[in-house]
């Protein structure tokens, strides 16, 4: 709703004393999403402007191109310009939109936290995906691949490399997979050759594939140069593994396959599953999590009471948690969160994760390409 037709009404009713409470205005949708750079945020801005229309409402999806002062820019936009009546915000920087936090809350606007956390109690709900399980998922995908289980005294070589610091997400894909593989790490069975186990250590700022390729390319010329195997590298997300996949190829010296982890379905990243180049992702249907942010929108803008009980009553075809203790927007406040299930895809079970379900389509050479 734009404001100045916030204006038009006041008068028409002032006037007229008739005219019904604005009934049939359309309700604004303001989804900010952080870039463009980052494969998976074009679909999600597209999924949700696509979805929040075709259920009636406006919609506008901006791009801040990962820099966080643009993006408060844009979300003020959102609410002065275009008059959001509901804002779906996935923050570049967590602890960054304070201002604009302020400004919704004062105006009544309920804010979704998509995907990332905001670290603002003004945040109404979080929708994302069980972001500590993804970590456990390429962590328990490492334990299960090598079956470390039954190594023995084999020892494997790994290191990590994790998201961006100022995302919220980061630490839990770190945490879910770190703590998978921490006994093993305590047993001995897998070595961090560089030492590098801290997040801090292993952090890629704004998930830059780039930053990612040249701290592994200064991993293997100071540590493995000698020729010592690297096994595993264990990459949070795509950007990330696509880094390492590159500092590999052109900077490793050992003659072994790497156990390359990633997460989000890339396209690049599928290329490299079907090259025998990584060996998983973890999978997110961004249909699914757009789907549930516009269900949770529209209870929202319809005011009605929000509870779990709104995943039984949706009927999604997809598996989803409600859960009011895993996130905190500050000390002690937490976040009520719909939380969606993630999977992994091999090269064995892409066609019928991904293939069959209508997200990609497969072209002769068994490549996938993104369906929408
Ligand atoms: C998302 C991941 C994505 C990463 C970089 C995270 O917040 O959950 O799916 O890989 O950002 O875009």
């Amino acid at each position: 709703m734009k404001k100045s037709l916030v204006v038009l009404a006041a008068l028409a009713t002032a006037t007229m004393m008739a005219v019904p409470a604005s009934a049939d205005e359309t309700k604004m949708v303001g989804i900010s999403m952080p870039t463009q750079s980052l494969e998976r945020w074009n679909r999600d801005g597209a999924y949700l402007e696509e979805q929040f229309k075709a259920a009636g409402y406006d919609a506008k999806a901006t791009y801040s191109d990962n820099d966080e002062n643009r993006q408060a820019n844009d979300i003020e936009n959102l609410i002065n310009a275009d008059g959001a009546d509901l804002l779906v915000i996935a923050a570049i920087n967590g602890e960054s939109l304070n201002g604009v936090m302020k400004e919704a809350v004062e105006a009544g606007i309920p804010v979704i936290a998509y995907d990332r956390l905001i670290m603002n109690d003004g945040t109404s709900f979080y929708v994302s995906y069980d972001n500590y399980t993804v970590g456990t998922l390429q962590g328990q995908y490492v334990v299960d691949t090598l079956d470390l289980d039954n190594a023995g005294d084999k020892v494997y070589n790994i290191e990590f490399t994790a998201g961006d610091p100022a995302d919220n997400n980061a630490g839990f894909f770190f945490n879910g997979a770190f703590d998978v593989l921490k006994p093993y790490i305590d047993a001995g069975t897998l070595n961090v050759v560089s030492g590098q186990t801290e997040f801090d250590a292993v952090a890629t700022a704004a998930w830059d594939e780039q930053t990612a390729m040249e701290r592994m390319q200064n991993i293997l010329a100071s540590y493995y140069a000698d020729g010592t195997q690297l096994d595993v590298a264990l990459c949070s997300n795509d950007s990330t593994a696509r880094g390492v996949t590159q500092a590999i190829e052109s900077d490793y010296a050992g003659d072994n396959t790497v156990l390359i982890t990633g997460q989000d379905a890339d396209e690049a990243n599928l290329a490299n599953i079907v090259d025998g180049k990584q060996s998983m992702t973890v999978y997110k249907n961004l249909a699914n999590e757009a789907v549930a942010t516009l269900d949770l929108a529209k209870a929202l803008l319809d005011g009605q009471e929000i509870d779990g009980s709104i995943i039984e009553n949706a009927g999604w075809d997809f598996e989803c948690a409600y859960d009011t203790e895993s996130y905190e927007t500050s000390e002690g406040h937490t976040c009520p969160s719909f939380l969606l299930v993630p999977t992994v895809v091999t090269v064995d079970n892409m066609v019928e994760s991904l293939v069959d379900i209508g997200e990609y389509t497969q072209d002769e050479d068994g490549y996938l390409h993104p369906a929408h």
